[in-house]
C-alpha cells in the first residue's frame, strides 16, 4: 500500500510514447490557434476606438472644432483657449481657465502639452472626483499629444492625472465645464 504510488509509476512506464507526443502536439496546436484568434477578436473589439477611426468624423468637419490648450505640469493642469478653428495659433492663448467656454455638443481638440514627465489627461464622467473616466490620453514631454472628443451633456467634468508623476500625483485635479449649447 505505501508503494502504491511507485507502483503506479511503473505502470506509465508502457503507455504509447509516439501518442502522447502527438496529443501534446495537438493541444499545443488549438492553444496556438485559440490564443490568434482571440488577439484578433480583441483587435476588432478595439478598432473604433483607434485615433484615425475614431477622430475620423471630427477630422471631416475640422472647421467646426474647438481647440482647447492643455499644459500638465507637476502638479497642475491648465487649460487655455485657443478659439474655435483648428487652425489658430498660439498667440491668442487665454490660460484662465474660467474664460474657457466649451458648449456641448461641439467638438473639442485638445492639445495637451507637458513641461515635465509623463502625464495622463483624463477627463471623468462628472464632477466626481472618483467617477470613471470618459477618456484618457497620455500626455507625454515633447509632443503635441491630440485627442478629439464631443461632450454630448453640460455639466462640470473632473480632470485628473491618471499617470503616476510624483508625490502629489492624487492631487493633480482640475475640472472643465461644458456649458449648454
Ligand atoms: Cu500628473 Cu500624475
Amino acid at each position: 500500500m505505501v508503494l502504491s504510488t511507485k507502483s503506479n509509476h511503473v505502470s506509465l512506464k508502457g503507455f504509447d510514447k509516439i501518442k502522447y507526443e502527438l496529443n501534446k502536439y495537438h493541444a499545443e496546436r488549438y492553444w496556438g490557434i485559440f490564443v490568434a484568434v482571440l488577439l484578433i477578436w480583441f483587435w476588432i473589439l478595439g478598432y473604433p476606438w483607434m485615433p484615425p477611426v475614431a477622430f475620423d468624423s471630427a477630422l471631416l468637419q475640422s472647421q467646426n472644432i474647438h481647440t482647447v490648450g492643455v499644459t500638465a505640469g507637476q502638479w497642475y493642469w491648465m487649460l487655455d483657449d485657443r478659439g474655435s478653428y483648428q487652425n489658430a495659433n498660439d498667440t491668442n492663448v487665454n490660460t484662465n481657465n474660467n474664460q474657457l467656454y466649451v458648449k456641448a455638443g461641439e467638438t473639442v481638440k485638445f492639445i495637451a502639452r507637458s513641461i515635465d514627465v509623463n502625464h495622463g489627461f483624463g477627463v471623468l464622467s462628472s464632477s466626481n472626483q472618483m467617477d470613471v473616466p470618459l477618456f484618457q490620453m497620455q500626455v507625454v514631454p515633447g509632443f503635441d499629444n491630440i485627442f478629439y472628443y464631443t461632450f454630448k451633456k453640460p455639466g462640470i467634468y473632473t480632470i485628473r492625472c491618471l499617470e503616476y508623476c510624483g508625490w502629489n500625483h492624487p492631487y493633480m485635479v482640475s475640472s472643465i465645464t461644458i456649458h449648454a449649447a
